[in-house]
């Protein structure tokens, strides 16, 4: 799987999964990691990116197990997986900043997209 990288890095509507809540957090992990971005050497910025990972994952698994959504495992295995890749980074460069951007449009458009249909009428 491989989307295209938005350039400049934002949010735009192809990112739509259907829920108010989670676009909101998209939006503001597209932000976030724009602003590792221009403060690379900033380690709170980076564990303000990573809190904000944390924070969002839990709430897309909240409403995985609310909903009952079938590929859940999965998913949260996915997340889990960048979690650690995430926190094993020891320095902020060219190839992190790329790694971090097609992973979360990557998985917005592969995986995300997928709980929109039964996470419909969540906000
Ligand atoms: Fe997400
Ligand atoms: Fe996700």
């Amino acid at each position: 799987m491989s989307f295209s990288i938005p350039e400049p890095f934002s949010y735009n509507d192809s990112f739509d999964v259907g829920v108010d809540s989670i676009n909101e957090q998209h939006k503001r992990l597209f932000d976030l990691i724009n602003n590792v971005d221009s403060n690379r050497s900033d380690a709170a910025a980076v564990k303000e990116l990573l809190d904000y990972v944390v924070f969002h994952f839990k709430h897309e698994e909240d409403a995985f197990d609310r909903f009952n959504f079938a590929d859940k495992v999965s998913h949260k295995k996915t997340h889990d997986d960048f979690v650690a890749q995430a926190s094993a980074v020891k320095e902020i460069n060219d190839d992190v900043i790329a790694f971090v951007k097609s992973w979360l449009v990557n998985h917005i458009m592969g995986s995300d997209m997928q709980y929109g249909e039964t996470l419909r009428g969540m906000k």
